[in-house]
C-alpha cells in the first residue's frame, strides 16, 4: 500500500497535481482510500493532452471548407415501399432477439432542479409514474408485440449510480426481469481550474464529473456490455436519452433503414422550428457526418440561415436518438483516443487557500466532455437520417416550464392520447382553444401507437367529462 501511494504521489508530481495530497496528513482512512481511488482513476496522459489543448492554449475552433445539410429520410409512412419494407426488417430483428436498449441516464439534471436521478422524475400528468416507469411500459409493450426480450443497458455515473439501481429496486424493476437489466458506470474526469491544476472540492475530494454521454463507448465495452449482447446474439442497440418522454422504444421503422442500408450508427432528426433552438443540428461537414452542437451555432453561422419562408435550411435538429451496431462502438473503442473532447467554463466549486469551500459566482474552471454524436464522423456509410415528427417521438424534459418543459410534454402528449382516444370513437372534452379540457394518460405498455390503441380499446368506457387514466392492463383509473 504504501509503496503504490509513493508511486501515485510521484506520478502527480511528474504531472504538475501533486498538490491534490495537499491534506493527505490529515485526512481520515476512509477518505485517503477515496482520494486515493478517484486519483487512480484518473488518465493523467489523457488530463495533460486535454489541458494542453484547451486550458493552456485556446485553440479556434475547427473550419470546413464545405457545410451542407445532412441528407434524410421523410418520416417513415407505411404507404411508402421504402418504409414498409424497413417496418418488416425492424420488426425481423426484433422477433430475432437482435436488439438491445441503450439509455444514458448519467447526467446531472440540475436545469430541471430535481433532487435525484432524472429518470426518477415522476412525469405522468395522473399517475406521476417516473421517465423510468413510463421506458420500462414501453419495452414490456414491445416485448410483449414481438416475443422478444429487450435488454436494457443504463449507463449511470458515480453520481446517481447508487440512487437509480435503489430507484429500480424499490419499484421492482417495473415487471421487467431483473437480469435483464444491466447498470454500468461511466468514467469521472477531473476539473481543472483556469490555470489548469485539478481542484479539490473536499479536503479528501476532488472535484470531478461525469465523461459525457460519448463515455458510453468506452463503457459498453469495459463493462463487459458489448460481450453481454454477443452473447445473447444482439448485435443493434437502440439508443436513447433519459428525458425524452415521447420516446419509441425500439421502434421497427428505424431499425429496419439501418439493418436493411448495413448501419453503422443512424440518427432519427426532427425538424427545428426555427434556428436558434436548443438543439444539435445534423449536417455534412467537408463531407464528414457530424453533429454540431447549440453552443456552436455562432462559430458557423452558415448554420443559422434560412430559407425564403424563414424556415432553416440546416433544419436536421438532434432528438439524441441512434442505432448503433455493437461492432461500430468497438471499433470506435479501439480509436477512442482519436475521440474529440469538448470542454465547458463553469462555476466548479474549490477550498481556498484556508481549506474553506467556496462557491464561486463566477466560471473558474473546466470540466470536459465527449459526446455520443461525435462518434457519426466515424461510419464508412452514407448518413441514415430518419425524419421524425414530433407528436409521439420528442417531447424532451429539460426543465419545468417554458420550452422542452415537463408543462409542454404534458400538453403535447394530451395531444397526441386525446387523437388516439378519437380514433376509436370515443369523445374527449376540448376547450374553446381546442385543446383537451381533461388531464389524459394512456399507459404505453397498453398500447404503443395510435393503431395499436384503437384495436385494444374497443371494450373501454371512459368517464364522462373527467380525467382518463388508462393503466398498463386497460383498467381505467380515475378520481
Ligand atoms: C442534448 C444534446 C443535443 C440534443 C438534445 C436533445 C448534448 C451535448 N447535446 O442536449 O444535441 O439536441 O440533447 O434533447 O448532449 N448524460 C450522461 N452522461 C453524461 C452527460 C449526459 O449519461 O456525462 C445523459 C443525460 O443523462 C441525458 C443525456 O445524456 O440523458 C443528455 O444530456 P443533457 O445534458 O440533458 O443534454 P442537452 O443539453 O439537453
Amino acid at each position: 500500500m504504501a509503496e503504490s501511494m509513493e508511486t501515485l504521489r510521484t506520478n502527480l508530481s511528474a504531472h504538475g497535481q501533486d498538490h491534490t495530497l495537499q491534506y493527505w496528513s490529515s485526512l481520515s482512512s476512509q477518505d485517503r482510500e477515496f482520494l486515493q481511488a478517484q486519483l487512480r482513476s484518473i488518465d493523467l496522459a489523457l488530463m495533460d493532452r486535454l489541458i494542453e489543448t484547451w486550458v493552456r492554449k485556446d485553440p479556434p475552433p475547427e473550419t470546413f471548407a464545405e457545410i451542407r445539410p445532412v441528407p434524410t429520410i421523410p418520416v417513415a409512412r407505411a404507404d411508402r415501399a421504402d418504409a414498409k419494407e424497413a417496418w418488416d426488417a425492424g420488426e425481423e430483428a426484433l422477433r430475432a432477439g437482435r436488439v438491445g436498449l441503450l439509455l444514458v441516464a448519467g447526467g446531472q439534471g440540475t436545469r430541471l432542479g430535481y433532487d435525484g436521478p432524472k429518470g426518477a422524475y415522476p412525469i405522468g400528468p395522473i399517475s406521476k409514474r417516473s421517465l423510468f416507469a413510463f421506458h420500462a411500459e414501453k419495452i414490456h409493450n414491445a416485448q410483449r408485440r414481438y416475443g422478444c426480450v429487450l435488454p436494457w443497458y443504463i449507463m449511470v455515473s458515480e453520481s446517481n449510480r447508487d440512487a437509480t439501481r435503489g430507484f429500480f429496486k424499490e419499484n421492482g424493476y417495473f415487471g421487467l426481469e431483473e437480469q435483464d437489466v444491466y447498470f454500468f458506470t461511466q468514467r469521472m474526469v477531473p476539473c481543472v481550474d483556469d490555470s489548469g491544476k485539478f481542484m479539490l472540492e473536499a479536503p479528501g475530494v476532488l472535484a470531478m464529473n461525469p465523461n459525457g454521454h460519448g463515455g458510453v463507448i468506452p463503457a459498453v465495452v469495459e463493462n463487459g456490455i458489448a460481450q453481454d449482447a454477443r452473447d445473447r446474439g444482439v448485435d443493434t442497440l437502440s439508443y436513447f436519452q433519459v428525458d425524452n418522454w415521447a420516446l419509441k422504444v425500439a421502434d421497427p421503422f428505424f431499425i429496419g433503414y439501418h439493418v436493411l442500408r448495413g448501419g453503422q450508427m443512424s440518427s432519427k432528426i426532427h425538424r427545428k422550428i426555427e434556428v436558434r433552438e436548443s438543439v444539435g443540428v445534423h449536417c455534412l461537414c467537408d463531407g464528414e457526418y457530424r453533429t454540431i452542437e447549440y453552443s456552436e451555432l455562432d462559430i458557423y453561422p452558415q448554420l443559422l440561415e434560412t430559407d425564403g419562408q424563414g424556415k432553416p435550411i440546416y433544419y436536421a435538429g438532434n432528438p439524441a436518438i441512434h442505432t448503433i451496431s455493437v461492432p461500430f462502438i468497438e471499433a470506435v473503442y479501439e480509436k477512442f483516443d482519436e475521440f474529440p473532447w469538448h470542454r465547458a467554463h463553469k462555476k466548479i466549486p474549490y477550498l481556498d487557500g484556508s481549506g474553506n469551500c467556496v462557491n464561486p459566482a463566477k466560471p473558474n474552471g473546466y470540466k470536459f466532455e465527449t459526446f455520443v454524436f461525435d462518434a457519426l464522423r466515424f461510419i464508412r456509410h452514407e448518413p441514415i437520417a430518419l425524419e421524425i415528427g414530433r407528436l409521439g417521438e420528442y417531447t424532451p424534459i429539460k426543465q419545468f416550464s417554458g420550452d422542452n418543459s415537463v408543462e409542454s410534454a404534458w400538453r403535447d402528449q394530451a395531444e397526441l392520447w386525446a387523437s388516439w382516444i378519437e380514433a376509436a370513437g370515443m369523445d374527449v372534452p376540448r376547450n374553446g382553444e381546442g385543446r383537451a379540457s381533461v388531464r389524459i394518460e394512456i399507459s404505453p405498455q397498453f398500447a404503443f401507437s395510435k393503431e395499436e390503441f384503437v384495436q385494444r380499446a374497443r371494450d373501454l368506457k371512459l368517464p364522462a367529462g373527467r380525467d382518463i387514466a388508462i393503466g398498463p392492463d386497460g383498467s381505467i383509473v380515475s378520481d
